[in-house]
C-alpha cells in the first residue's frame, strides 16, 4: 500500500494539471494564416476525397486577390478571447496589408438566453470594422437559428442565402462570395447553394463542413470557409472526441477536422473557433482567428 500512495499522488497532480490546463486554454488567441489557392482539378465525384494541405502552400508566394480576417463560434458565454483582443487583432492585419472583409462564420452564442452577451461582442467587432472601412459578413450557425434576426441585432451582413460579387483592390479580379444557413441539428436540412449566375470563381462561407457532403456535385464552390468543429474543442486519444462523442459529423471521421483541405478539388478552410460550447474547456485546440489568403489563380 505504501507503494500505491506515490503513484496515486503522481496521478491525481496529473488530473489536476490536466483540469487546469483545459481552463486556461481558451485565454489564448492563435493568430494564424491560411492560404487557398484554386484549383484546377475540381471532381463532380459524388465520393468524397480529402486531402490534407499545408496552411501556407509552397504554390502561393504571389500576392492573393483576396484577404480575408475569419474568426467563427464565438459561444460568447464563455469566449476568454473577448472583443476587444479580437478587433486589436484585425486592426494589426489590417495595418500589416489591406483585409479585403472581416467574415464570421457562425454561433454567436450557445443559448439564446445569453444573446445580448453575444450581441454586443459581434457589435464591438462591426464597430471595429466600421471605423477600418472593412466589410463584415457573417453567416447563421447552428445555435444561431434559435435567435430573432441575428444579423440585424448583431450588425454583420448576412450571407444567407445571399451571393455578393467582390472585386480583388490589388488584381483586378471578381469572385462571388455565397452564404449557405444552418438549419440547426434538430430536424435538420442541407441547403443547397444559393442560385449563381456567374462565371467567377465561388467562395462558399457556411457554419458546418459537412455541408458540402450534401451538395450537388456539379454547383461545389471553388473556396470554403467553415467553423462549427472547434477541432475537437477537448482532443481525447483515438479521436475519441469525434469517433464517440460527435460520430454523426461525417467530414471530421473522414479526416478533416481543422484547417486547409483539398476536398475533390474545392479548397477548404475549417476554423478551430473561438470560444467553447457547452464545457468552458479546450485541450490541445487553442482557440484561432485566421488571416485567409485567397489565390484565384
Ligand atoms: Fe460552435
Amino acid at each position: 500500500m505504501d507503494k500505491l500512495y506515490p503513484v496515486l499522488l503522481v496521478l491525481a497532480a496529473l488530473i489536476l494539471l490536466y483540469i487546469l490546463w483545459c481552463f486556461v486554454e481558451p485565454f489564448f488567441l492563435d493568430m494564424d494564416e491560411a492560404a487557398l489557392k484554386k484549383s484546377s482539378n475540381k471532381d463532380n465525384n459524388k465520393n468524397i476525397k480529402i486531402k490534407k494541405l499545408p496552411m501556407k502552400s509552397k504554390d502561393t508566394k504571389e500576392a492573393p486577390d483576396f484577404c480575408f480576417f475569419f474568426f467563427s463560434d464565438v459561444h460568447a458565454e464563455w469566449c476568454p478571447v473577448n472583443a476587444r483582443r479580437l478587433c486589436d487583432a484585425i486592426r494589426k492585419s489590417h495595418a500589416a496589408g489591406h483585409l479585403d472583409a472581416v467574415i464570421f462564420g457562425g454561433d454567436i452564442i450557445t443559448s439564446p438566453s445569453k444573446a445580448e452577451t453575444g450581441y454586443k461582442y459581434i457589435n464591438t467587432v462591426s464597430a471595429c470594422c466600421k471605423e477600418l472601412g472593412i466589410p463584415f459578413y457573417g453567416i447563421s450557425g447552428n445555435h444561431d437559428v434559435r435567435l430573432t434576426d441575428a444579423p440585424g441585432n448583431a450588425g454583420f451582413t448576412a450571407l444567407d442565402n445571399k451571393t455578393i460579387t467582390i472585386t480583388s483592390e490589388s488584381s483586378g479580379k471578381s469572385a462571388v462570395l455565397a452564404g449557405i444557413p444552418d438549419s440547426g441539428k434538430h430536424n435538420r436540412v442541407w441547403y443547397q447553394m444559393p442560385p449563381i449566375d456567374s462565371q467567377d470563381p465561388v467562395i462558399l462561407i457556411v457554419h458546418d463542413p459537412d455541408a458540402f457532403i450534401h451538395l450537388d456535385p456539379s454547383s461545389r464552390p471553388d473556396f470554403m470557409l467553415s467553423g462549427h468543429l472547434h477541432g475537437g474543442q477537448m482532443k481525447f486519444p483515438f479521436k475519441i472526441e469525434f469517433t464517440v462523442l460527435r460520430k454523426t459529423d461525417k467530414l471530421p471521421n473522414m479526416g478533416a477536422v481543422q484547417g486547409t483541405y483539398d476536398i475533390n478539388g474545392t479548397q477548404v478552410f475549417i476554423s478551430r473557433g473561438l470560444g467553447c460550447g457547452i464545457l468552458p474547456f479546450r485541450f490541445l485546440s487553442v482557440p484561432e482567428a485566421t488571416l485567409t489568403k485567397i489565390h484565384l489563380k
